[in-house]
């Protein structure tokens, strides 16, 4: 088989991919190692930046996304019983959408299936060959038959335990790391969202996060240790401990009931370099990792997709390689800026169990500064908001 643009991996960064390269007739094979169904039951972020929502307009799929998603002005953040809003609308213009990754990743997959996309599921084995040279393949194997795709460009899209990022020697790739010593449980609830605004909580007990998908869909996290597993935490243990973290008058009115969803994610930032070698450029979870703190995994990903799919655009239609040529490092100065975006939200709402009293002091100063002060709410929302691409 040929195709233009091998994509590995199907999440959200290689689907957008493949969408937006077939608007602009260029032809693209994405494998996914999983099914569609092993893939839409993963649940992941639901705030959507709006350069995310412009692409999504820009691939022919956001009809959906328009009609069932909700704009968000603003974010509660508390801190013990200190509350405060922080109103992107007013301090940057602009508002953020809520609308959960699961539902996007859904409306891409019925885009592509309904333009007879080309999705390998079930792939085994992904290789990539010679992206250094001028004609790459990639071979896998589906149900013990081997197959080939030679290709113009490899989209590395398979997420942070994928092949792609593997293939740069390691004479080329540089990583940088930082895993913070405690985890998010999670749950997701058929319950009336506690508050129409996001409640980022920091608490003596530890963080909190108070989040939707929709008038009957609630998702709420606690921080908690990376040595629990999601059965230690019965759904009544979950509830009381999230109380605690949330100032009183919103545990007052939160209504609880049963979670259709309990899992524990890991906190990481994770960034590699370069993120392009020869004819393959990582995407999304392939190059970086952000804590989810401020909701960018998804968004920062988009950002990829964005200049990759602009400078492939510009190759085959205009016979231009300067975006391609400068992917890794337009890609990398947006990156990195939310990379310390999502770290410093992290930092500045968790308890770190080697937490000096100097630290707390730290942190509750800098909890201060930003209730005050305008000029460093305005930071705040520009970066929640999405910086520009
Ligand atoms: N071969 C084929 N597919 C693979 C391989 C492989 N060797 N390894 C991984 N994959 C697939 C995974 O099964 C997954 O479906 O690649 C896909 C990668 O998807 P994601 O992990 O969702 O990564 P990405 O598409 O970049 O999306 C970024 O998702 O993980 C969140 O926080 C992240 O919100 C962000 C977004
Ligand atoms: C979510 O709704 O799952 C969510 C929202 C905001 C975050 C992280 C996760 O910062």
């Amino acid at each position: 088989m040929r195709t233009q643009v091998a994509i590995i991996g199907g999440g959200p960064s290689g689907l957008l991919l493949s969408q937006l390269l077939h608007k602009k007739g260029i032809d693209s094979v994405v494998l996914e190692r999983k099914t569609r169904d092993y893939v839409l039951g993963r649940i992941r972020a639901g705030i959507l930046e709006q350069g995310f929502v412009d692409l999504m307009h820009e691939a022919g799929v956001g009809e959906r996304m328009d009609r069932e998603s909700f704009v968000h002005d603003g974010t509660v953040v508390s801190y013990g019983d200190e509350e405060f809003g922080i109103n992107f609308k007013d301090l940057t213009g602009t508002s953020v959408v809520v609308y959960g990754q699961t539902e996007v990743t859904r409306d891409l997959y019925d885009a592509r299936e309904a333009m007879d996309g080309k999705i390998v599921f079930n792939t085994e084995n992904v290789q990539i060959h010679e992206a250094d040279s001028d004609a790459p393949y990639v071979t896998y194997t589906v149900d013990g038959s081997e197959h080939r795709i030679d290709c113009d460009f490899v989209a590395g899209c398979d997420g942070f335990h994928g092949v792609s990022r593997q293939t740069i020697p390691l004479t080329v790739r540089r990583e940088y790391e930082k895993v913070y010593p405690f985890g998010w449980l999670g749950i997701l609830s058929e319950t009336p969202p506690v508050h129409d605004e996001l409640i980022y909580a920091g608490s003596e007990r530890g963080f909190a996060l108070c989040s939707m998908r929709n008038d009957n869909l609630s998702r709420y996290y606690i921080q908690c240790s990376l040595s629990d597993s999601p059965e230690d935490w019965t759904d009544a243990a979950f509830w009381q401990e999230l109380k605690r973290r949330i100032p009183a008058h919103y545990a007052e009115n939160l209504v609880t009931g049963p979670s259709i969803e309990k899992s524990i994610a890991p906190l990481r930032s994770f960034v590699t370099e370069p993120m392009r070698w020869g004819r393959l450029f990582l995407c999304g979870d392939a190059a970086h990792i952000v804590p989810p703190t401020g909701a960018k995994g998804l968004n920062t990903a988009a950002s990829d997709i964005h200049y990759l799919y602009n400078g492939l655009v510009a190759h085959y239609h205009d016979g231009d390689d300067e975006g391609l040529d400068r992917y890794s490092e337009k890609a990398l100065a947006r990156i990195w800026k939310a990379e310390r975006f999502s770290w410093w939200f992290t930092s500045l709402m968790h308890r770190f169990p080697d937490q000096s009293d100097f630290d707390l002091k730290m942190q509750q100063a800098d909890i201060a500064f930003l209730r005050d002060n305008r000029a460093a709410q305005t930071v705040m929302a520009e970066n929640y908001v999405g910086l520009p691409y």
